[in-house]
Formats: C-alpha cells, structure tokens, sequence
C-alpha cells in the first residue's frame, strides 16, 4: 500500500497538517499543483485550506483526479471544529471527488490573520466562519496534530506482513 500526502496551502496552516500526516503515513508531500503522476499510489492524503465554504480553488479543480483511490482528507478553516460549516465543507470534497472512496477525514482551524479577517468582514460581513475565526489564532496546535494522526492511523491502518 503506497500512499502520497498532497496538500494545498497559503499560509502554512495545512502545511503543518500535512508535514503531520506524511510524518505518519512515511509518505512523499508534494503541493497540489505538482500532483501529476498519481499512478503507483493507492492511498492518497488530501489537505486543503477552506475558501467560500469548501476546498480551496487548486484542490476544486484536482479533487475529480482521485477517481479510484482511496482517500483521506484533512483541511484547516477558520470555523471552529465540528462546526457544521467544516463538516458541510468536507462534504463538498467528498462530492467533487467523484469515484473515490473516502476512508476518512480530519479538519481544525487555522490561524486567520487580523487582515484576512477585516477584508473578509467588509466583502462578505455575514460569512458564517467570520465569528469563530479569532478563537482560530494559534492553530493547528499539538492537540490538532494528535488528533489528526490518530484519525489517519485509523482511516489508513499500517499493513502487518
Ligand atoms: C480568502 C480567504 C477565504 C477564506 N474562506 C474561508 C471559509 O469560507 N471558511 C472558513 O472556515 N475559513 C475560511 N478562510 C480561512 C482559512 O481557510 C484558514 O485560515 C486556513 O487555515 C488557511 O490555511 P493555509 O494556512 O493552509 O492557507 C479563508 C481565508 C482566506 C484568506
């Protein structure tokens, strides 16, 4: 069972999950835009930052290529955990990753900074992640990253020869 770790990140937020998680798997991190080859691979680890309510734009457009695969997703927002709006994101992957089979997923939130936050406060005031986004500042932390890898180890099991 070879698995590679892809992920999509700005501001090192789901970076962090993914050094976490390829940490974990003993896999290969390669950026979204770099994904081309997936053949080889069984198990693939997703990460993605949440814009507009899903997947970052990158990970939209790569999501229709897991086709086959098995998958685990992970993703940071600035919603708090288990807040519906990361569990309707997560869906969203779910649903653009048409032919995967999805073994699992894992979100927290990810630091928004101060800028982020009063650009989005003026373009979209009633973003329903915009409440919860300062309670976001210093994750992912070492309760996140715990968390994740206990969530991969379960979704993706080490193979026993
Ligand atoms: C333009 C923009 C849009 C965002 N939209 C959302 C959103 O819809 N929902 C949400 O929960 N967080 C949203 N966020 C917060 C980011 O998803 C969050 O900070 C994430 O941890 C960033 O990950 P990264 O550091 O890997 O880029 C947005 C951030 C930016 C910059």
């Amino acid at each position: 069972m070879k698995s590679l770790v892809i992920f999509s990140s700005q501001t090192n937020n789901t970076r962090k999950l993914a050094e976490a998680v390829a940490m974990e798997l003993d896999a290969e991190m390669v950026p979204v835009d770099q994904a081309e080859d997936l053949a080889g691979y069984d198990r693939i680890a997703l990460g993605f930052w949440f814009k507009g309510g899903g997947p970052d734009p990158a990970t939209q457009e790569f999501l229709p290529k897991l086709a086959g695969k098995t998958v685990f997703f992970f993703a940071t927002h600035g919603a708090s955990a288990n807040s519906s709006h990361a569990k309707n994101g997560l869906d969203k992957a779910g649903e653009l990753a048409v032919g995967a089979v999805i073994a699992g997923s894992f979100s927290c939130p990810g630091e928004v900074s101060a800028k982020v936050q009063a650009t989005v406060a003026e373009k979209n005031p009633k973003a329903p992640w915009l409440p919860d986004a300062p309670a976001a500042a210093g994750h992912p932390d070492a309760n996140d990253i715990a968390l994740l890898r206990q969530a991969i180890r379960t979704a993706f099991p080490r193979s026993h020869p």
